[in-house]
């Protein structure tokens, strides 16, 4: 298909099949707190630790985010569709009802996100009727929860936990992508394999 034949309604829809979580993008500048929600975030560098989103060249919230030359990232909760809609609301006092805190560097976080990271702006990059954002992570906080599941335009939950969603299956993943390089095909890692899906030992 030629970029000619790229029909904005069919890119919107078909891009809508890529599920997403959603984060709130905050600053503050000169006293006063500024965000916007936001589905581009992604991670980009583990070293440097860098993170990007998209912002809209149209956004009235963007150039004061810009401005601060900082931002923070709050990954929504599942709870928190509401926060979403708030902070994508034009003309709303986003931050009036609903409870923040000012993070290391000194942008907004929102109680009760899933992860809060510091960010710097590291560079801007124009891609269209865009800008992408590059963010080096200066500070970061995690709490347990699920999150907020942006697809096909609505709001969704996980339906069941992923694999890895307890503290002992994200380390025990995070150790086995470590043995990289390794023959997994082979039985010690059938075996391990099987004991990480088996539940805990009881006491
Ligand atoms: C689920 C969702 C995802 C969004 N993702 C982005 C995004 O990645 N980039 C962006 O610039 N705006 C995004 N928006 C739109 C902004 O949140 C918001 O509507 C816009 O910033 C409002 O305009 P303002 O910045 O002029 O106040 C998203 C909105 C929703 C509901």
């Amino acid at each position: 298909m030629t970029e000619a034949a790229v029909d904005p309604q069919e890119f919107r829809r078909a891009l809508g099949q890529f599920a997403t979580g959603v984060v709130v993008v905050c600053s503050m500048l000169d006293g006063t707190p500024y965000g916007l929600a936001v589905n581009s975030f992604t991670s980009v560098s583990l070293d440097p630790p860098l993170v990007a989103f998209c912002a809209d060249k149209h956004s009235s919230t963007w150039p004061n985010l810009r401005a601060s030359g900082r931002f923070s990232v709050s990954v929504l909760a599942e709870t928190q569709q509401d926060v979403c809609k708030t902070f994508a609301a034009k003309g709303a006092d986003r931050f009036a009802s609903l409870s923040w805190s000012l993070g290391v560097s000194g942008s907004p976080r929102l109680d009760g996100a899933l992860t809060w990271l510091d960010c710097e702006i590291e560079s801007i990059h124009t891609a269209g009727d865009h800008d992408l954002v590059l963010g080096r992570v200066v500070a970061m906080e995690r709490s347990a929860g699920r999150p907020l599941v942006f697809f096909g335009g609505a709001f969704g939950r996980l339906a069941e936990p992923p694999p890895a969603a307890t503290e002992r299956e994200a380390e025990a993943a995070e150790s086995l992508s470590e043995l990289a390089g390794l023959d997994v095909e082979s039985p010690f890692f059938a075996v391990l394999s099987s004991r990480l899906a088996a539940p805990p030992a009881g006491p």
